[in-house]
């Protein structure tokens, strides 16, 4: 089995307008150069309105940034108001779509039951879902931290084969560490990472639990990213705030030079 490359995500949430984020994305051509992306695999995750605007960016100018997006719907079309879904995302180049984030999850009600149909979608139209799991602060309080992940990821990634489980990427996510500048120690972020790897063994078979990407997501900043980025079942980080800055997404990207 081939080392699994790494991926470093930026998820900007609902910031940036079009011309914000375009520039954001000039800037970081300038920061990212060939070395760095044979190390790491970037994808940036505009906000639906942007997306067009990023991809014809890339495409002119060549940039081996990958275009990913923050959510979909489960069906291919329909009465579904103000929605967006899998197969439009995949004509305008999208390659990877985070599906059940946190603060869907919790700010917006989606239930596992959306995100497995979403994760079947994304795969269906040839895209990478990122799957998001992780616990609240009552829960971690609570202990519950191993029977939530293991529940959602066992609801979440029914019905998907161990091979297609094995080119998709999970995030492990704690609730309580994101945007607040808490982060899990790295000696956490491995443990439920690792259990993320072992659960995806069970569930699914050995071989979908060596390829898939395990990513860790919560107040991941230029200073703690070595760290994280050095734990063994850690292939990469889904960064919110510090993705907002190229220069501070940049030094995330290369968290090598550090070692
Ligand atoms: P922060 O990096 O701002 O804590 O956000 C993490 C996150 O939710 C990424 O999806």
């Amino acid at each position: 089995m081939a080392a699994r490359m790494p991926i470093i995500s930026g998820n900007w949430k609902m910031n940036l307008n079009h011309f914000e984020a375009i520039q954001l994305v000039q800037k970081l051509s300038y920061q990212l150069d060939k070395e760095d992306h044979a190390n790491v695999e970037v994808t940036l995750h505009p906000s639906f309105t942007n997306i067009r605007s990023i991809q014809t960016l890339l495409d002119a100018d060549g940039l081996p940034m990958k275009l990913g997006a923050q959510n979909c719907h489960w069906d291919d079309s329909g009465a579904w108001t103000g929605e967006i879904s899998a197969p439009m995302l995949s004509k305008l180049q999208v390659q990877y779509v985070i599906c059940g984030h946190s603060e869907r999850r919790e700010l917006i009600g989606e239930t596992d039951e959306q995100v497995n149909a979403k994760v079947k979608s994304v795969l269906k139209h040839e895209m990478t879902p990122i799957l998001a799991v992780g616990e609240t602060q009552e829960e971690r309080d609570a202990d519950a931290t191993e029977s939530k992940v293991v529940g959602q990821l066992e609801a979440d990634l029914a019905g998907v084969g161990g091979a297609k489980v094995a080119s998709m990427v999970i995030a492990y996510e704690p609730i309580w560490a994101i945007g607040t500048g808490l982060t899990a120690t790295p000696a956490d972020a491995q443990a439920v990472c690792g259990l993320v790897r072992d659960t995806v063994s069970k569930l699914k078979g050995k071989e979908a639990a060596a390829g898939v990407r395990i990513q860790y997501g919560g107040s991941v900043k230029p200073t703690n990213i070595f760290e994280i980025m050095s734990q063994k079942d850690i292939d990469g980080a889904l960064v919110g705030g510090a993705s907002l800055e190229a220069e501070s997404f940049a030094r995330i990207c290369q968290y090598r030079l550090q070692g």
